[in-house]
């Protein structure tokens, strides 16, 4: 049994492509490991949300958690900003990160390009807070998607830095990990090759969407005048709504459409609407959990305090033992 940890940031409701890159993987794993998966509150705040986003998409994230699978009982499910000894080893780690290789990070490279006027120290030093979350439980496996590959090369590197300055093998080396052989990439509604919640919610499918909103994202989607001889090529966008199907429908169904494709024969009105049944299918399920959840308030309350103290009792552990380490036990 190994110890896994992995998070989320709450930046709003979970859509399909944050299910199959990494819940399914959290679901999976809950069953053969010490798991700890948690709601990156902290994380959030380096694009400065309203304490009322904040609060609403926290609770979201874990109602989705909780909808999508995830047991309380097997894996301990926290809110990151639940556990003050994150933000404690944060600082401690953040005194042996260095300025050239937090700027060289490509997420730091990219989110100052897209927010210029807020290149803040949080955005900076988001690493050692995600090395942070991940070391204090001393995990050893982190369940991402190919994005956060760089985050856990810089874990590894601050989790050997300590090591290595105070002369103890104290920090495991976790690494990035994914349940399947390969790592999944969902693509958008809206052509791009990865789904994602930042365009308005145009290419994303939400789990909690209601169904009427689901088939009208799905037939709203671009196609074009269709192919004009067998076998071409298939374009990025008509690309997207196969490889939709391949994740909800059937496979014969794919393989009609695909056939038709290549036969010239499709009849792109009567694809988007298989696929908008069978993505029906497949999410009703998740929309109608988290309505029932969403009820239960006193659940959801139990839950976050479950949370907090069993990933508190772990996190404080590591804490008194770093303090140790560093030297600061006066007394
Ligand atoms: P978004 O791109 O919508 O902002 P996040 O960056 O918050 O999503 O991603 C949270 C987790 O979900 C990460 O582990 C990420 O790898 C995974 N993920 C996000 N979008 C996809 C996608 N389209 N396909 C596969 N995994 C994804
Ligand atoms: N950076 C991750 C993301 O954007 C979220 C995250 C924060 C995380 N801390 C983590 C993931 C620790 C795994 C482990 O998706």
């Amino acid at each position: 049994m190994e110890t896994v940890v992995s998070g989320i940031r709450p930046t709003g409701h979970l859509h399909l492509g944050n299910y199959f890159g990494a819940l399914q993987n959290f679901i999976r794993m809950q069953n053969e490991h010490q798991c700890f998966f948690f709601i990156a509150d902290y994380h959030s705040l380096t694009t400065h949300p309203t304490p009322k986003d904040l609060k609403g998409n926290v609770r979201n994230v874990l109602i989705e958690y909780l909808a999508a699978g995830l047991d309380p009982e097997k894996a301990t499910l926290y809110i990151q900003s639940d556990v003050p000894e994150t933000a404690e080893l944060y600082l401690i780690l953040n005194m042996n990160a260095y300025l050239g290789e937090l700027q060289r990070v490509t997420s730091f490279k990219e989110k100052a390009r897209m927010q210029p006027d807020n290149i803040n120290a949080g955005l900076l030093t988001y690493p050692t807070l995600m090395a942070a979350d991940i070391i204090l439980h001393k995990a050893t496996k982190v369940p991402v998607g190919k994005d956060q590959e760089q985050h856990l090369e810089m874990t590894r590197t601050f989790a050997n830095r300590f090591n290595r300055l105070y002369n103890v093998e104290f920090f495991p080396e976790p690494v990035a990990y994914n349940f399947g052989e390969e790592l999944v990439k969902i693509p958008g509604l809206d052509g791009s090759p990865k789904m994602s919640k930042s365009d308005n919610g145009n290419s994303a499918i939400f789990l909690a969407d209601e169904s009427e909103i689901i088939r009208k994202k799905i037939m709203k989607a671009v196609t074009d005048a269709g192919p004009t001889e067998p076998n071409m090529a298939v374009p990025q966008n008509i690309q997207n709504l196969f490889s939709l199907m391949k994740v909800v429908s059937e496979p014969e169904t794919l393989k009609f459409f695909m056939d038709s494709w290549n036969d010239t024969s499709i009849r792109y009105g009567d694809m988007k609407k298989q696929l908008a049944d069978d993505m029906v299918n497949f999410m009703k399920p998740f929309r109608e959990k988290i309505l029932e959840i969403e009820a239960q308030k006193e659940y959801v309350d139990k839950v976050i305090i479950m949370g907090r103290e069993k990933a508190r009792a772990s996190a404080s552990k590591t804490i008194k033992e770093v303090r140790d380490i560093i030297g600061f036990n006066n007394i």
